[in-house]
């Protein structure tokens, strides 16, 4: 089969308005500014207002990709949510967002990877535009984690924030690169590090899983840690050996935002240049599936990039899963 290239044509991100600083944690936690920033290299986050759920904040984002790129939500083929906080079980938000959005035309689901999420849902999404089946391709990373952090807990609340982040696909031009490739990990047998137990199948919801709190992201700081250094360095070091690209040929460097610590182990083992390195962290914490998207349109939107730019993107997440894509910016 002869397949199409695949590119971004736009980028878009929001962000809740509510501000929520380390300094805010230390009024009903036993924490610290300090500790938090020198741990995480988190100074703040945004949390959103109670009853605004995930497709709420990505039909925000896609709405104004669409004016963005200057087309109608009807003009879309498809629809992937990577999330590991929708609305609900079902439907799915990927259904939710078509509906707020009007896309009368799109099918479209949510895929569950975690701090992955989007990167497994870009490399998907794309295949449907390199077979030829589908035009306008719509990939959002998602989360609301303030619905399954314990806020009692300063091992996981203070990590985590919530936004969302948009790309579009669509076919690319004669002589556009696009999507180069990507290389995407699973390893099942971490998932005991980094879990909710309550809500699906093993734990439905009943007094007893609520008084255990197994509706809360459970964690293993420290084993998170050391798999997602290897993992996230490695395998962004492995798409450029793969691929034959220097490190210092990569424009900007697009890393999940979990821990800065994370970031910087990566960043040495690429050799690549810090100042090349989407960083922002700092201001939104890890949002999941959304921190990759967010940088791209923050990166987009400050010019960073320009036409025929090479971009490495790279995650870690629950599971394990991991992965890198590499692409030559088109917009
Ligand atoms: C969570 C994380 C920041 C903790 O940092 P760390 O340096 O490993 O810290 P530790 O877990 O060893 O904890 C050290 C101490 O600080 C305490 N501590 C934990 N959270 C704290 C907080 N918010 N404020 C103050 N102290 C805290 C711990 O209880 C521990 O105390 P103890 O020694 O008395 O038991 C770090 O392990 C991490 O970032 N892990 C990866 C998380 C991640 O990326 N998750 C998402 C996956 S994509």
């Amino acid at each position: 089969m002869n397949l199409r290239r695949t590119k971004i044509t736009a980028v878009s991100h929001y962000l809740p308005e509510r501000r929520v600083t380390n300094k805010d944690f230390e009024k009903t936690l036993d924490t610290s500014d300090q500790w938090i920033f020198d741990r995480t290299g988190i100074r703040e986050r945004r949390f959103v207002e109670k009853g605004v759920g995930t497709s709420s904040l990505a039909a925000i984002a896609t709405k104004q990709l669409l004016e963005r790129r200057g087309i109608k939500a009807g003009e879309l083929d498809l629809i992937i949510v990577g999330t590991v906080t929708p609305d609900m079980f079902f439907p799915s938000t990927a259904c939710l967002v078509q509906e707020k959005i009007g896309a009368k035309n799109a099918w479209g689901f949510d895929l569950s990877g975690a701090c992955s999420g989007f990167l497994y849902a870009l490399a998907t999404g794309s295949q449907f535009i390199a077979a030829g089946t589908h035009k306008k391709v719509l990939v959002i990373g998602a989360d609301v984690m303030t619905s399954i952090v314990d806020p009692e807990d300063r091992t996981t609340c203070v990590l985590f924030g919530d936004g969302a982040g948009v790309v579009l696909l669509e076919p690319a031009e004669d002589g556009e690169k696009g999507i180069i490739d990507f290389i995407l990990k699973a390893d099942g047998s971490g998932g005991q590090f980094l879990y909710m137990p309550g809500g699906g199948r093993l734990n439905p919801a009943s007094a007893e899983t609520v008084k255990k709190k197994m509706h809360f992201v459970h964690q293993d700081g420290k084993n998170v840690f050391k798999y997602a250094v290897r993992g996230m360095a490695e395998v962004s070091h492995e798409i450029l050996e793969k691929n034959a690209i220097p490190p210092d040929s990569v424009r900007l460097y697009v890393p999940h935002q979990a821990n800065l610590r994370i970031i910087q182990a990566a960043v040495d083992r690429m050799k690549i240049d810090p100042a090349r390195v989407a960083i922002n962290i700092d201001k939104f914490a890890n949002t999941t599936a959304a921190t990759i998207p967010i940088c791209l349109s923050e990166a987009a939107e400050n010019k960073t990039l320009k036409k025929g730019d090479l971009v490495v993107l790279a995650s870690f997440g629950a599971g394990f899963t991991w992965g890198s894509v590499l692409l030559s910016w088109e917009m």
